[in-house]
């Protein structure tokens, strides 16, 4: 099966030298890749900015912005069996990036920002992807509700959801704990490595019947 994953956070720029982002490592996108390699798959890894060596064997495409990582997404799709988007991408960026560096000036500073192209909300909708399609939820309260309402509105196949709350998990940690939801029924995969989580995913993935 040929997978597409997408990993890592998004840089939203604000200047030559600043940008908005988040905690991603990328290392729950990355063993997703991995593992996925690792069953004898073909696999795109899309990714924003990490410190990660790419998994032996993974066909590789670095973006910065979310513009880009949707760019990338949505002309690659060709073939692809399976998409699973992992990536922490940044829900809003700023309007203007100015051409030159900011100066400091008053002492408070008003940034205006605007939604970022939706890619995981575009997949069905706006890409016509037919493949299986794996969303993540990070969520911080009412995981599952959350989660449930994701997979609905995306159009998807199997929602991961974790409780980004819970210290030792989720954003920048070795670990994860998940919550597989599907339109009729949930599996708890219990705290492990990412790289155990990403093979049960893996797994999960390549058994949900073709629609
Ligand atoms: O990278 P690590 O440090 O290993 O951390 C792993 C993780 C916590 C980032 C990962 O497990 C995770 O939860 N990834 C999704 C993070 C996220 O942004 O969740 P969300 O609930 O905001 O987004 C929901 C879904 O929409 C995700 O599939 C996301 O990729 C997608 N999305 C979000 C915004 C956007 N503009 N386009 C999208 O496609």
């Amino acid at each position: 099966m040929k997978f597409l994953i997408t990993a890592g956070p998004t840089r939203e720029p604000l200047d030559p030298v600043r940008y908005l982002t988040n905690r991603s490592s990328g290392r729950m996108g990355y063993a997703l890749a991995g593992a996925a390699r690792h069953e004898g798959h073909e696999v795109l890894l899309i990714s924003g900015p990490t410190t990660l060596d790419v998994p032996a064997g993974v066909d590789f495409i670095p973006v910065e912005t979310a513009q880009q990582m949707y760019d990338a997404v949505r002309d690659m799709l060709r073939g692809v069996d399976v998409a699973i988007l992992c990536a922490a991408v940044a829900d809003y960026r700023p309007v203007v990036c100015a051409g030159q560096k900011i100066k400091k000036q008053a002492d408070t500073l008003l940034l205006e920002l605007e939604r970022t192209p939706d890619i995981l909300g575009s997949m069905r909708s706006v890409f016509g992807f037919t493949g299986k399609l794996i969303g993540f939820a990070a969520e911080t309260n009412d995981v599952i509700a959350y989660g449930r309402d994701k997979l609905l509105r995306k159009q998807c196949d199997m929602i991961v959801a974790n409780d980004v709350s819970k210290p030792g998990i989720g954003f920048d940690s070795r670990e994860n704990e998940v919550v597989l939801i599907y339109p009729e029924h949930e599996v708890h995969l219990p705290q492990d490595t990412k790289e155990h989580i990403a093979l049960q995913i893996i797994e999960h993935a390549t058994i949900i019947p073709s629609s």
